[in-house]
C-alpha cells in the first residue's frame, strides 16, 4: 500500500517532528515525511530531517511582502513534494483562511493544551496562574481561528503543585510525542472522518480509567 505523503511545518526544535520522524522508520507504518518545511533558516529541526536524508526547505515569512506571497511559495514546495497531509509542528506563523481552505480536512495541528481551553500563546503559565487540575495535548484539523478546528485525539495529564512551566510543558510533551503519530497514522488508515465539523475515527480503542487530582485517599 502507498503510503500517505506528510509535509512537517516547523518554526523550532522539532521534537514533535522527530517523534513523527521516528514512527515513519517502522515500516509498516502507513505514512511517510515527504518534506519538512521551516520559516526560520536555523531551526533545530531542520538538522532532525537531515540527519535521516528527508527533504528539507526553508521558506522564510520576512522575504515575502505578505502573508499570501508566503503561503504560495509553501503551497508550491508542499504540491511538488507530492504532500497529502500537512502537519503543523511547532509551527508559529498564522495561516489565513486561504491557505487554510485549501487544505481543509489535509491540514493538522499539535497545541499543548486541552482545547478550547487556553488557545495561543504562553500557555502552560496561563494553565498554573488558572489552578486547573488538569491540562495536555490536543491534535486537530485546522480552521481559520487560532488553535480552532475538529478535535481528533487528546491526551490529559495532571498539573502538579509544583509545577512550573517548563516541568508541565515537558509532562505535556512527552505525550504529545506519542499523540502526533497516532493521529497520523489513524488518518493514512483512513479511519478518521470529519462530518458537520466533529471527527469520528472508525474503531477507536476508548481509554480506560478515570483521573481524580488530588488523587483519593
Ligand atoms: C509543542 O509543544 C507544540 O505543541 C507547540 O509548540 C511546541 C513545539 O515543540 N505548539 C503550539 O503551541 C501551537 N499553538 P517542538 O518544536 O519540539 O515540536
Amino acid at each position: 500500500m502507498a503510503k500517505l505523503k506528510v509535509g512537517v511545518l516547523i518554526s523550532g526544535r522539532g521534537s514533535n517532528l522527530q517523534a513523527l520522524i521516528d514512527a515513519c522508520e517502522d515500516e509498516s507504518y502507513p505514512a511517510e515525511i515527504a518534506l519538512v518545511l521551516s520559516n526560520v533558516a536555523d531551526a533545530a529541526g531542520l538538522k532532525r530531517a537531515e540527519a535521516k536524508k528527508i527533504p528539507t526547505k526553508v521558506i522564510d515569512h520576512k522575504a515575502y511582502e505578505d502573508r499570501e506571497g508566503f503561503e504560495d511559495a509553501m503551497q508550491e514546495a508542499l504540491t511538488a513534494a507530492g504532500v497529502e497531509l500537512i502537519c503543523l509542528a511547532g509551527f508559529m506563523r498564522l495561516l489565513t483562511e486561504g491557505f487554510v481552505g485549501r487544505w481543509r480536512d489535509r491540514l493538522i495541528n499539535i497545541h499543548p493544551s486541552l482545547l478550547p481551553a487556553f488557545r495561543g500563546l504562553n500557555v502552560h503559565d496561563r494553565v498554573l496562574e488558572y489552578g486547573a487540575r488538569f491540562s495536555g495535548c490536543t491534535v486537530h484539523f485546522v480552521r481559520a481561528a487560532v488553535d480552532d478546528g475538529p478535535i481528533i485525539a487528546q491526551a490529559v495529564v495532571p498539573v502538579h503543585q509544583d509545577d512550573d512551566a517548563d516541568s508541565l510543558a515537558a509532562r505535556i510533551l512527552t505525550h504529545e510525542h506519542r499523540v502526533y503519530p497516532l493521529v497520523v497514522r489513524l488518518i493514512a488508515q483512513s479511519r478518521v472522518r470529519v462530518t458537520d465539523d466533529l471527527v469520528t475515527v472508525r474503531d477507536p480503542q476508548a481509554p480506560m480509567g478515570t483521573m481524580i487530582n488530588p488523587a483519593p485517599e
